[in-house]
């Protein structure tokens, strides 16, 4: 279990201190899928960034499994299995897809030199990408930001995580690759002990949830279940201006 007790995190400009996070107290318990959601702003990547240990929360603690994390970097983290695919995937000047890959599958399989190469093929399916087309590309800013999204998240599927967080996997992604993402993010939870977090806007990925944390302004808003959130973002809008502003249709957005 991953627990987060009274997480805050501020962040200072050049002529403020900004607060971004506010208190978050939250028990991610194994196996679940969660689907964090909320406005734009609200403090979603934030979080993800000080769960990977990217940045370091002002106050409270996190710990796995009792175990304090708290003042681990992110290799350290990385090596107790949480793993993190950014909103906005990094580039890698020097690398191919391929070498990117086994970076991340050798860690699992050393020495199974065949398996390792059909699973990185079998990786690339996952994410809705041929891999005779893709293997050999330079991983760099020649692929297109979709591709790179893919990619990125090949490469977290590809190790055995404990906790894996994913940062708007949907951001760019076509609708047929969209479609053998979520149904790669259904068969993960379904085979594997990975505590999933996915960070979505997305209605097909809200259905995959067996919770849902709404999160506006740096705070938790709701915790709630995938059936009451879809019912809300279903409903006609209350505001009275005439527009489909879409006030009234929960997260206070
Ligand atoms: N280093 C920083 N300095 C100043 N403001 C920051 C910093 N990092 C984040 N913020 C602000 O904190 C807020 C939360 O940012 P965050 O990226 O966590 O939002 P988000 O919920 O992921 O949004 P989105 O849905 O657009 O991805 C935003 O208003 C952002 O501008
Ligand atoms: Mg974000």
């Amino acid at each position: 279990m991953l627990e987060l007790r009274g997480i805050s995190y501020y962040a200072e400009t050049r002529n403020e201190t900004v607060r971004i996070l506010d208190d978050i107290n939250i028990k991610f318990e194994d196996r679940k899928l969660y689907v964090i959601t909320g406005p734009n702003g609200g403090g979603k990547s934030s979080l993800a960034r000080i769960i990977m240990g990217i940045n370091r929360p002002t106050a409270g603690r996190l710990s796995l499994d009792g175990e304090d994390i708290t003042d681990l970097d992110i290799t350290s983290r990385a090596r107790l299995g949480i793993g993190y695919a950014f909103q906005n995937p990094p580039r890698f000047k020097g690398i191919n897809v391929k070498q990117l890959l086994d970076i991340s599958v050798q860690s699992e399989q050393v020495g199974q030199t065949d398996k390792k190469a059909c699973d990185t093929c079998a990786l690339l399916n996952n994410v809705g990408l041929c891999a005779s087309e893709y293997l050999h590309r330079d991983a760099d800013t020649s692929l297109s930001g979709g591709e790179m999204k893919r990619i990125e998240i090949a490469s977290i599927l590809s190790r055995n995580l404990k906790f894996a967080v994913f940062d708007e996997p949907e951001a760019g992604i076509d609708l047929w690759s969209f479609a053998k993402l979520a149904e790669t993010f259904e068969n993960m939870h379904r085979t594997r002990n990975t505590t999933i977090v996915i960070i979505s806007h997305q209605e097909r990925i809200l259905e995959l949830a067996d919770e849902v944390i709404v999160i506006s302004g740096g705070k938790i808003e709701e915790v709630t279940t995938k059936q009451k959130i879809l019912a809300e973002i279903t409903h006609t809008s209350d505001c009275s201006c005439g527009t489909d502003c879409g006030k009234g249709v929960g997260m206070n957005a």
